[in-house]
C-alpha cells in the first residue's frame, strides 16, 4: 500500500469544460484546459487516496494511478459523478460543467446551404445540486468541493454559491486577472470553508493550489479544520 493521509479513501475529481454536441462534427464548449483538476487528483493521489479522474480533456500528461472515466458533455458528467459518488468521501468538481446545450443535436453535418441556423439552447443540469441531493440520501461524500470562477465580488458570490450547492469547502478564482485561471499555469484562489472561514493564497502554481486544497480536504477529514 501507498499510506498517506488519504490511504483507504475515495476522491472522485472532475476535470476540463463539456463538449455540448451541434451535430456529429461540432460542439459548444469554454476555456477550461483542466490543469487544475488534473493537478488535484495528483495531489490526492500522492497523499495515499484511490482517485477517479472523470474527464472530458484529451492530451494533459495523465496523473499515474487514477482511474480515468471519459466524458464530453454535462449530462454524460452527471451519470459519471452520481455512480461514482454513491460511494466516495470526497468530490471535488473542478470541471466547467456548460450552463447550457444546443437544444437538439443534428443527427447529420449542418449544411451551410440552408443559411445560418437559429441556435436554441436548453439548461443543463447542476451537477453539484444533483449531488447534493443524493447526498442527504446516501451520505456520501463527505466532503464536497466546488469552484467558483467569477470577474466581480468574488467574495459574495463564492460564499453564496457554496451556501445553495450545499458545499463542504469553495475554491474561489478571480478570472478577471491575466495571471490566473483559464489556460495558465497560475492560480490565485481564495478557500471558503462551510463555517464562512476564507483564506486568500497568493498567485502560485495550480500544483501548489492542488496541494492546498488537498491538505485542507485532509483537515476536514480529520475533523482538525480550524473554523
Ligand atoms: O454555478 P457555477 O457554474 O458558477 O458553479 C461552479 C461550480 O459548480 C463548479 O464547481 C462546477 O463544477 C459546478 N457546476 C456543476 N454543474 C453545472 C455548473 C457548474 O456542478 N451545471
Amino acid at each position: 500500500s501507498r499510506g498517506g493521509p488519504l490511504q483507504g479513501r475515495k476522491v472522485v475529481v472532475t476535470a476540463g469544460g463539456t463538449r455540448e454536441p451541434l451535430d456529429p462534427v461540432r460542439y459548444l464548449t469554454n476555456r477550461s484546459s483542466g490543469k487544475q483538476g488534473y493537478a488535484v487528483a495528483q495531489a490526492a493521489l500522492d497523499r495515499g487516496a484511490d482517485v477517479v479522474l472523470i474527464t472530458t480533456v484529451d492530451g494533459l500528461p495523465w496523473p499515474s494511478g487514477a482511474r480515468r472515466v471519459a466524458v464530453a458533455t454535462a449530462q454524460e458528467m452527471l451519470e459519471a459523478v452520481l455512480a461514482e459518488c454513491q460511494n466516495a468521501d470526497v468530490l471535488i468538481m473542478a470541471a466547467a460543467v456548460a450552463d447550457f446545450r444546443p437544444a437538439t443535436a443534428a443527427g447529420q453535418k449542418i449544411k451551410k446551404e440552408g443559411g445560418a441556423p437559429t441556435l436554441t439552447l436548453a439548461a443543463n443540469p447542476d451537477i453539484l445540486l444533483e449531488v447534493a441531493r443524493q447526498r442527504q440520501r446516501l451520505g456520501h461524500p463527505q466532503v464536497v468541493v466546488g469552484f467558483a470562477a467569477e470577474t466581480e465580488n468574488l467574495l459574495q458570490n463564492a460564499q453564496a454559491k457554496l451556501a445553495r450547492k450545499s458545499l463542504t469547502l469553495m475554491v474561489a478564482n478571480d478570472v478577471s486577472a491575466t495571471d490566473a485561471g483559464f489556460a495558465v499555469d497560475t492560480n490565485r484562489v481564495t478557500l471558503i470553508s462551510a463555517g464562512g472561514a476564507f483564506e486568500t493564497l497568493p498567485l502560485m502554481s495550480k500544483v501548489e493550489v492542488a496541494e492546498k486544497i488537498v491538505d485542507r480536504i485532509v483537515e476536514i477529514l480529520a475533523g482538525t479544520e480550524e473554523e
